[in-house]
């Protein structure tokens, strides 16, 4: 049997950004807090409360302690507001995501009707909109648009949306209006880790999907290889179960950015240890076959 980690796995430099912002934060401090988890990850969500560092869901839950916003970004009101009450913000916001608030605000600036690509529910998607005085129009997929003319168009997308998904609601979108301009912020970090996971998945008999189960880009990576492979997506290596690795199986091993790397350790030693195999355990992430990082 052979285990292979796609390349680009686990955390990608915004995730890996702000959690150091965190740990360096909590070096003099322990007691902040987070504006929302700072990962979805809820094993490092955890190991970051041992730090000091714990997260918060409501603003009026901050009780003068430094605040971290995470690497989605957080409301611009929520963070005048912040600021205002004379908080020490500590803005760990993605400068990936910072740009795309940045475009929409332009957008509008300029004229256009906003256009954002992504889940409206999403953390990032929310922080985005907020940076629309107006209406902006948010749409899941090309699908959802509204039947009706727009005079121009500035499309945006969530950072971890698939560029296919992009270019069909440009398609949609260019019957339906005049003058249209279009921003890619999708981050190449997703694109990057979604192409070597399905390189990998098409070489593999079975894949493990390791990341949080709230984390987009983790169950975009899962839906992926669903459709090329049977596929299991794990948060840690206690959901492992020995009856998958049943024959001489090539498995294929993926992480979602925001997952850390010792669990991707420790679901590749566990993986060997259900197959019987003790000698090819390894310490770092590095070590593990097929790693290389962007
Ligand atoms: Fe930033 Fe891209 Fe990661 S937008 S948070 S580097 S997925």
């Amino acid at each position: 049997m052979k285990i292979v980690l796609a390349k680009n796995s686990g955390f990608c430099f915004g995730v890996k950004r702000a959690i150091n912002i965190a740990l360096d934060a909590a070096k003099d401090n322990r007691d902040i807090v987070t504006l929302g988890p700072i990962i979805h990850n809820p094993q490092m969500v955890k190991k970051l409360e041992n730090e000091g560092v714990r997260s918060v869901d409501n603003p009026d839950d901050i009780d003068n302690q430094p605040t971290i916003i995470r690497s989605h970004g957080v409301e611009k009101e929520v963070k005048k507001a912040l600021i205002e009450k004379g908080i020490e913000v500590i803005d760990a916001t993605c400068p990936y995501v910072s740009k795309a608030q940045q475009h929409v605000e332009a957008l509008e600036e300029a004229g256009y009707k906003v256009v954002i690509l992504g889940d409206e529910n999403h953390p990032e998607v929310i922080a985005m909109r907020s940076y629309v005085k107006g209406e902006a129009i948010i749409v899941a997929s090309a699908k959802d648009l509204p039947e009706k003319k727009i005079n121009r168009v500035g499309i945006i997308s969530q950072t971890t949306r698939k560029f296919e998904d992009l270019q069909k609601l440009v398609s949609a979108l260019l019957p339906l209006c005049h003058e249209m301009r279009v921003i890619n912020t999708i981050c190449n970090a997703t694109s990057v880790r979604q192409l070597s996971t399905i390189e990998l998945a098409k070489k593999s008999d079975l894949m493990i999907v390791i990341g949080g189960k709230n984390s987009s880009n983790t169950k975009m990576l899962a839906k992926i290889c669903e459709n090329l492979v049977k596929t299991f997506h794990i948060e840690t290596s206690y959901e492992i179960d020995k009856k998958w690795f049943n024959g001489d199986l090539n498995v294929g091993l993926t992480a979602g950015a925001s997952t850390p790397d010792w669990i991707i350790v420790e679901v590749y030693n566990k993986i060997n240890k259900c197959m019987g195999n003790n000698t090819d355990i390894v310490k770092n992430v590095e070590d593990i076959p097929g790693f290389k990082e962007e």
